[in-house]
C-alpha cells in the first residue's frame, strides 16, 4: 500500500527535477542503519547514501552538533575567520601526515582541486598532464570527467578536457610507460569504487611512490570513497602502505552535510597561494561542526575496528554463502567496503534485494556493492547476510527458470 505522500513525492520529482537519476523508494526517515519509506516500511541500508553516513543516519552525536551549530553561525565565507573550521584541520591533520587542509564541497570539487594543485606545481617545470586509472571514477566535471577512466560518462559533453590520460590499473609497466616529461600528477583510488570494489595492490603501490618520488610527479589519492573509515583506516592509503602527496576526500567527512576537501603535504602547501583556488561554501562552520563531531564519534566508539571486524566477518560469511553459486566470481573489498562479482549485471539482483527491504548499490556492470554503516553490529550484520542468503537462492532460481 502506498499512501499519498509516495505518490505525490514521485509526481513531483519526475515533473520538476531533471531526469539524471531513476530514483527509487520515498524515504522519510533514517536511524543508524535503517530506513523508513513513507509507507513505515523499514529498510536495512547496506548503501549509507553512497558510503556518507557512514556512522549511520542522524548519529545523535553529529545531530547534536549540527543543532548546537546551525543556532550558532551557519556561514561567513572565507573572508572572515571561524574557530571551528582551523580546529578540524588541526584533527584531520593529526590523524595523516603534516601538512594543510583545503575545504570544498563534494568529490568532484576535491578532485578538482587536487588536480588544479598538481597542474600548479608542474607548470613550474613545464608539465600539466595528470595520469589516472581505467575503470576509476574522479567525479561529474569536466575536469574529473577527465580524469575518469570509464569514457561512457564522457560521451556528449565532448570536447575532452585536454590533460588527461588513463591506463590500466594495477599495471605498473603500463603506468611507467605512459610517464612523460609532462607528466605534473598519477590519480588513483586506493580501491576503485563506482569501478566495482577492485583494490590496488600493495606491490602496485609502492612502485607508484617510488616513481613518483624519482620523477618529482605528485601522487594523488582519490579517497572520496575508500576514505573516512570505509576500508578499515581512517584513510585508504594508511591500510595500503603507502603515503600520498595529497588526497581528497567528501562523501562520510560529514556524515551527510556536504563537505569536501583534500590534505596536501607539507612540502606542497607553498603550491595554492593566497587568491589562486576558493570556494564560497568551502568549510563552512556548520559543515565543520559535523565533520569534528564525526572524527570524535570514530575515536570514542571504536568504529575503525568495527569496520575492520564486521567486515572480515561478512566478507567471510558472503563467501561461503555465495560458494555454492557459479554465476558469483568472487568477494572481494576491504573493510566495509564489499563487491559480490557476478558474471552478468548485478542490477536485478540488487532490486530483488531491496523488495526484501536490503538497501544495496551496484559497481561497474556486474558487482552488487554493499557499503554498510561502520558502526553496524553483528546482529545487523548477521540480518542482511541472510537476507542476502535468501535473495540469492531465490534469483538463482529466476536465472534458472530464465534459462
Ligand atoms: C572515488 C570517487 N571520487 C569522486 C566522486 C565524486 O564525488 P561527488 O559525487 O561528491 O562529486 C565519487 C562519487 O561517487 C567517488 O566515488
Amino acid at each position: 500500500m502506498k499512501n499519498q505522500l509516495y505518490a505525490q513525492t514521485i509526481e513531483r520529482h519526475s515533473r520538476y527535477i531533471l531526469p539524471t537519476y531513476a530514483p527509487q523508494k520515498v524515504f522519510v526517515r533514517g536511524e543508524g542503519v535503517y530506513l523508513y519509506d513513507a509507507d513505515g516500511r523499514r529498510y536495512l541500508d547496506y548503501a549509507s547514501g553512497i558510503s556518507v553516513c557512514n556512522l549511520g543516519h542522524c548519529h545523535p552525536k553529529v545531530t547534536a552538533a549540527i543543532q548546537e551549530q546551525a543556532a550558532k553561525l551557519v556561514h561567513i565565507s572565507n573572508l572572515y575567520y571561524n574557530p571551528v573550521t582551523p580546529v578540524l584541520a588541526e584533527k584531520l591533520i593529526s590523524k595523516c601526515f603534516d601538512g594543510a587542509v583545503f575545504f570544498a564541497n563534494s568529490g568532484a570539487e576535491a578532485n578538482e582541486g587536487l588536480i588544479k594543485l598538481a597542474r600548479k606545481y608542474g607548470n613550474r617545470t613545464g608539465r600539466n598532464e595528470v595520469i589516472s586509472m581505467e575503470n576509476s571514477f574522479h567525479g561529474r566535471t569536466l575536469a574529473t570527467l577527465a580524469a575518469t577512466g570509464r569514457a561512457k560518462y564522457r560521451k556528449g559533453f565532448e570536447p575532452d578536457m585536454p590533460g588527461f590520460k588513463q591506463v590500466p590499473y594495477n599495471d605498473f609497466e603500463a603506468l611507467a610507460a605512459a610517464v612523460t616529461d609532462k607528466t605534473c600528477g598519477i590519480l588513483l583510488e586506493i580501491v576503485q569504487g563506482e569501478g566495482g570494489i577492485l583494490p590496488a595492490d600493495a606491490e602496485y603501490l609502492k612502485k607508484v611512490r617510488a616513481l613518483c618520488d624519482e620523477k618529482d610527479i605528485l601522487m594523488l589519492c582519490d579517497e572520496v570513497q575508500c576514505g573516512m573509515g570505509r576500508t578499515g583506516t581512517l584513510f585508504g592509503w594508511q591500510g595500503a602502505g603507502v603515503e600520498p602527496d595529497a588526497f581528497s576526500m567528501a562523501k562520510a567527512l560529514a556524515n551527510g552535510l556536504p563537505m569536501g576537501g583534500f590534505i596536501v603535504k607539507r612540502k606542497f602547501t607553498d603550491v595554492l597561494t593566497a587568491g589562486t583556488h576558493a570556494s564560497t561554501f568551502g568549510g563552512t562552520p556548520l559543515a565543520s561542526a559535523a565533520a569534528l563531531a564525526v572524527q570524535q564519534v570514530i575515536e570514542e566508539e571504536n568504529v575503525l575496528e568495527n569496520c575492520r571486524i564486521q567486515g572480515d566477518y561478512m566478507m567471510a560469511r558472503l563467501r561461503e554463502i555465495t560458494a555454492k553459486y557459479d554465476f558469483v566470481k568472487e568477494v572481494r573489498g576491504r573493510g566495509l567496503m564489499i563487491g559480490i562479482v557476478l558474471d552478468h549485471p548485478a542490477g536485478a539482483l540488487s532490486a530483488l534485494l531491496l523488495e526484501k527491504d536490503l538497501v544495496t548499490l551496484t559497481a561497474g556492470e556486474t558487482v552488487l556493492r554493499l557499503l554498510p554503516p561502520l558502526v553496524i553490529t553483528r546482529e545487523e550484520a548477521d540480518a542482511g547476510l541472510n537476507i542476502i542468503e535468501a535473495g540469492l537462492a531465490e534469483y538463482a532460481k529466476t536465472l534458472k527458470d530464465g534459462e
